[in-house]
């Protein structure tokens, strides 16, 4: 066992945070008791590049008691929880992160992760994949599949996938039902505003609060900007998108407009430049931006370098940049993925759900033999998800009576 982290001495705290997250994942709990008991990971080496929280460790844990060994790095130079990180190193765990690493230390621990010749691969927003696939091609041969977390790194696979670049078998966790829905929606929602409130404790009320896009993430934002009062504005480059955020009861504008008046921005789009160097120069003086999208593009970092006659750090996570123009303009944890990078990324209740649907993803990964390529999650790992969460709710719902069934299943009555 090696492990590189930041101090070996958090892993107490760590320790606790991570029953914490334990506490209220009953789903992934319940998952972990079946592979104890069946060890279908029987000595399957699963590399993971994924932010190291104590969700994540939950799951780590979780795919142990199957039997696997794991070595892990972040997906995220900011997001790892360095008790966390200790916690899982003094566990026995292969774990390579720590929170502030430079690009080079990033890649060096997933070059640290590889050296453990992964057979299941986790990512999020793929890199690890894309390390394997450019870097070290020959680890390919002995990779029965992957799991992909996020939507960005799907819309990266499959474009690997259109080059015929993929050369691996991957599970798109993220489009699980019981995963977009929630975790991309509540999950992202109550995130990205614990992290903004963390790193600024601003009122919310009364602020006009401005949302790059109306995804699921977007969605979520806006929804929770909105009910602590909030004046909401989406931005949308998808007319019917941004057609259900004006129906949603939310003003639409493009960000030229929304820029002027925005005094919170924050992205979640998955796409580069949102905000670019010509809004930033039209914003309002205190405006606060932010990004909740996977990687650091959204937002033109550089381009407010440009515009920029000083830049002081004036509280945790809080860079306060003074524009030529006389302005002063907020910027929030580098642009990175707010989140995760100011707060402690989405709470474990909302997690439970996608992290058991990765931890039946690696497992249907071990039992089957894919061909390359993007693969949809099966619908009953869904559905298996979507039942457990329900009964550790303590909620019951109705069957279909015969009846009904046959009605679902006739076309011959009508009026
Ligand atoms: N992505 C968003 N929130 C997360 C969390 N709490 N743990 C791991 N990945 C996450």
């Amino acid at each position: 066992m090696t492990y590189n982290v930041k101090d070996i001495k958090l892993a107490k705290k760590g320790q606790k945070k991570i029953d914490w997250a334990e506490n209220h994942m009953p789903v992934l709990l319940n998952i972990r008791k079946d592979f104890e008991r069946e060890k279908p990971l029987k000595d399957i080496c699963v590399g993971f590049a994924l932010h190291v929280t104590k969700e994540t460790a939950a799951l780590v844990r979780t795919l142990r008691c199957g039997g696997a060994k794991v070595a892990i790095t972040s997906c995220n130079p900011l997001s790892t929880q360095d008790d966390v990180a200790a916690a899982l190193a003094e566990d026995g765990i292969n774990v390579y992160a720590w929170r502030g690493e430079t690009t080079e230390e990033y890649y060096e621990n997933i070059d640290r992760v590889l050296d453990h010749k992964p057979e299941i691969t986790i990512d999020d927003g793929a890199d690890l994949i894309f390390a394997i696939h450019s870097k070290r091609p020959e680890l390919i041969e002995g990779i029965r599949g992957g799991c992909e977390e996020t939507t960005t790194g799907i819309v990266r696979l499959r474009a690997m996938e259109k080059d015929n670049a993929l050369k691996y078998p991957v599970l798109a966790v993220n489009d699980a039902l019981t995963k977009y829905m929630f975790d991309n929606r509540y999950g992202t929602g109550q995130s990205t505003l614990d992290g903004i409130l963390r790193a600024t404790s601003v009122l919310l009320a009364g602020k006009v609060f401005v949302v790059g896009g109306y995804g699921w993430c977007g969605k979520g934002i806006a929804m929770r900007a909105k009910g602590m009062g909030s004046s909401v504005v989406i931005t949308e480059v998808d007319p019917t998108r941004a057609l259900e955020a004006v129906m949603d009861g939310f003003r639409v504008m493009p960000m030229r407009e929304a820029a002027k008046i925005g005094d919170i921005c924050v992205t979640a789009t998955g796409d580069a430049d949102v905000i670019r160097k010509e809004h930033i120069g039209e914003m309002k003086n205190g405006a606060i931006l932010a990004n909740s999208g996977h990687f650091n593009v959204e937002l033109d970092v550089s381009g407010l370098d440009e515009l920029s006659i000083d830049k002081t750090n004036i509280r945790e996570n809080v860079e306060r940049y003074k524009l030529k123009n006389g302005r002063y303009v907020y910027l929030l944890a580098e642009g990175r993925l707010v989140n995760l990078a100011a707060a402690e990324g989405h709470p474990s209740e909302v997690m439970d759900m996608s992290f058991a649907n990765q931890a039946l993803a690696v497992k249907y990964i071990a039992d089957h033999d894919l061909e390359p390529g993007v693969h949809e999650i099966p619908k009953e790992i869904d559905e298996r998800v979507a039942e457990l969460k329900l009964q550790t709710m303590n909620i019951e719902i109705d069957i279909l009576s015969e009846r009904q069934r046959e009605y679902l299943s006739s076309w011959k009555e009508g009026t």
